[in-house]
């Protein structure tokens, strides 16, 4: 217990305000005791830390906490669940543009259940259940202290592991489906990396607003198995990449629609095949939202997805200046400008944390009420694994890809 609180004093003492931490750490079991007279204390923690960036298998551990001040305005909270999401390897590995401050613990998002609250906390109860929202850092602990503020409630009947992994997930998918294009039943979507959480909510929500999904998964042992489960959660079509090494990719769309919208969270080729699946109509073309990068390649946008589509506008545009400008019969006002700077295909980016940064916290708190009710109504689901956090080693390496595809890694505590 001494050797553990040496490695955790040297590991948090010098910034734990500053990554939310409230580490109350005294200089020995006596003064812990001096404090403890007028102090409300959470229970000692178990917490998986980190004290420098770099490969997670290497530089994560996991150690025994001191109790900490749980002061008046702060919620202890005993955490049940918490996932492993791409972007918290991405802040262990240093790569993700905000991170926490080093020495830090993992996770970003979780449920728990409210242990003890400070004198002046209201609306908030031992017994019930919160998750953090906006999510924030450290939720990979047993008990995490924060300020009330940092909580919201939710409802108990919602299934544990759904609530651990509502936010980060399915609400980038539902404002992903919301904030670009507006899209009206009969309509379609493109996605790649459709195996994952976002894409398995996309395919959902998708689905009971009446929009069609065409999606590509990667090339893997289990693809067929992968493909089925797909189309059992609404799917539309699903296609391995190597599927799509055919001239044209559109004429695999049978009576679907071509795409309005497509989404990206792979790169490489596999976002080459997005764009070749959008829509190309006069001043009506596709746009492709970039929110992840799983193949570590950049997005490579073919000359031809630009000029190829820009000079078959044109064109067709100029076989319509020859027959006056009209087709079915509407007069088209086509200038040479709109045929210059015609905006057929739209590359933009996604960015949840940049979303709930802009003060839209009581809309995200909205948002996730609205998803657990989905899950509880049995509209939104998706697979993932429940592992014992003393399993944490076996859960991070799932999660890195060393065992091949995994469903995602959720940490029960
Ligand atoms: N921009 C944002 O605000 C935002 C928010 C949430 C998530 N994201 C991003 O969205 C993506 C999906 O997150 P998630 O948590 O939903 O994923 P997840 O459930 O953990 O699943 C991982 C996905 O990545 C695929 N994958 C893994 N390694 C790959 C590789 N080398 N090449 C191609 N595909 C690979 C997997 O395919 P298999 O099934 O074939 O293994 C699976 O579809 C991640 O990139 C994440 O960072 C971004």
């Amino acid at each position: 217990m001494a050797l553990a609180r040496s490695v955790a004093a040297k590991a948090f003492n010098k910034s734990a305000e500053s990554f939310g931490l409230k580490w109350a750490y005294c200089r020995g079991a006596q003064a812990q005791c001096i404090r403890a007279f007028s102090a409300l204390m959470s229970p000692p923690s178990k917490a998986v830390v980190y004290e420098r960036e770099g490969p997670p298998d290497a530089v994560t551990k996991v150690i025994d906490l001191p109790p900490v001040e749980v002061k008046q305005n702060d919620v202890c909270v005993k955490m049940l669940a918490a996932p492993i999401n791409p972007s918290d390897i991405n802040r262990i590995q240093g790569v993700y543009p905000v991170r926490p401050q080093v020495p830090a613990i993992g996770g970003y998002e979780g449920v728990g259940e409210v242990y003890s609250v400070g004198s002046e906390v209201a609306g908030l109860l031992p017994g019930d259940w919160v998750i953090p929202s906006p999510p924030s850092s450290g939720t990979w602990q047993t008990y995490v202290v924060k300020d009330q503020s940092v909580w919201h409630k939710i409802n108990k009947d919602s299934p544990m592991e759904y609530a651990a992994t509502i936010t980060v997930n399915p609400l980038t998918a539902l404002r992903m489906l919301e904030d670009f294009t507006t899209l009206n039943s009969g309509d379609s979507i493109v996605q790649n990396g459709a195996t994952s959480i976002v894409g398995q909510c996309i395919i959902q929500i998708a689905k009971f607003r009446g929009i069609h999904s065409i999606n590509i998964i990667r090339d893997r042992p289990g693809s067929d198995e992968a493909k089925e489960k797909l189309k059992n959660i609404g799917a539309d079509e699903v296609f391995t990449e190597s599927q799509l090494e055919v001239k044209n990719v559109k004429g695999l769309l049978a009576n679907l629609p071509e795409p309005a919208l497509g989404f990206n969270c792979v790169g490489g080729n596999s976002a080459s095949l997005v764009l070749k699946f959008l829509r190309c109509i006069l001043q009506q073309g596709g746009t492709m939202v970039t929110y992840g990068g799983m193949s570590k390649k950049p997005v490579t946008v073919s000359t031809s997805s630009f000029i190829f589509k820009v000079m078959f506008v044109q064109a067709w545009a100029e076989q319509l200046f020859v027959s006056k400008n009209t087709i079915h019969g509407i007069i088209l006002e086509v200038t040479v400008l709109d045929i210059l700077f015609l905006q057929d295909l739209s590359l933009k980016g996604f960015w949840l944390q940049k979303w709930l940064s802009s003060d839209k916290a009581t809309e995200c708190r909205n948002m996730i009420d609205y998803l657990l009710c989905l899950v509880r109504e049995g509209k939104l689901k998706y697979e993932m694994e429940l592992v014992p956090f003393d399993n944490f080693q076996i859960a991070l390496d799932k999660a890195l890809g060393s065992q091949g595809s995994q469903p995602k890694q959720v940490l029960k505590f």
